[in-house]
């Protein structure tokens, strides 16, 4: 398998897109940490749920916006394993709301976990992958909103489209240490979020769309798992989308 024995820690990943790149890196043979702000009964849910081989899974909850809580858990994943090698930033969260409506708290919040987030798991991560002097791979995951922007959505569009700036400018940094750093876009994905959609709106949203569906959050996993694989040794600084044709 093309991830034996790599240690990967994955934000968010109690459920939705994280979960489904924690599966994947999983069967694949890595060691997975998984991260959320959620309880740890649900943590360890989705962690029973996971685990079905002799490679290891590990829980940790912590926020990320926290950069102590973010140290607390880098220093945990290493005195377990001795190193972590792929980091995937996946957590994230909507305050949606048109821009004259939009309270001050959800622009914060939003871009607190969403990109503040990111920057902190990125930094405490690289120190290690550094001081490894083994490589690396980090994987943020975007949004095809942060490319084109949205109505109602100015402060995700923003968390995104900095996640896609904090990805190239810690690619362009980090190259000559052998650690890869790129970021995926996906474009509207089945999660418990999309499934609440009206069928009109669904509808509308696939008519947009060329390849005719909503993307599977193994759709995602799979490109996440790709990026952190040796196949995707010579990509870094770049921006996949997945997205079923939807921007281009
Ligand atoms: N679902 C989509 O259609 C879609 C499309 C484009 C991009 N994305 C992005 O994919 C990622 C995952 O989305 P999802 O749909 O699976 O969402 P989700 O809400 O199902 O999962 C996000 C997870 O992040 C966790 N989280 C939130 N704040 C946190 C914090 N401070 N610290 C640690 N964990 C925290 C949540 O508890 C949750 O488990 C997000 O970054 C999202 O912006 C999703």
């Amino acid at each position: 398998m093309e991830l034996s024995n790599q240690v990967a820690l994955i934000t968010g990943a109690a459920r939705g897109i994280g979960k489904a790149i924690a599966v994947k890196l999983y069967q694949e043979g890595a060691h997975i940490v998984l991260n959320d702000i959620v309880s740890e009964a649900e943590i360890n849910q989705t962690l029973q749920e996971i685990k079905n081989s002799t490679n290891e899974v590990m829980g940790i909850r912590a926020d990320i916006t926290q950069l102590a809580e973010v140290e607390r858990m880098i220093q945990e994943v290493v005195s377990k394993w001795g190193k972590i090698n792929i980091l995937v930033n996946n957590a994230g969260i909507i305050r949606d709301s048109l821009l004259i409506r939009m309270k001050e708290e959800d622009w914060d919040e939003v871009i607190k976990v969403n990109l503040k987030g990111a920057f902190n798991c990125s930094k405490t991560v690289a120190k290690y992958m550094m001081k490894q002097k083994t490589g690396g791979k980090i994987v943020n995951i975007a949004s095809v909103i942060g490319l084109v922007g949205n109505i109602g959505q100015a402060n995700y569009a923003a968390s995104k489209a900095g996640i896609i700036g904090l990805t190239k400018s810690v690619a362009k940094e980090l190259a000559l240490r052998n650690i890869n750093v790129n970021a995926v876009a996906p474009g509207f994905i089945e999660t418990e979020m999309t499934k609440k959609l009206p069928e009109k709106i669904r509808q509308g949203l696939q008519q947009q769309i060329p390849l005719k569906r909503l993307g599977t959050v193994e759709d995602v996993a799979q490109v996440v798992c790709f990026l952190v694989s040796p196949a995707a040794d010579y990509i870094t600084g770049q921006v996949i989308k997945v997205d079923g044709g939807m921007v281009m």
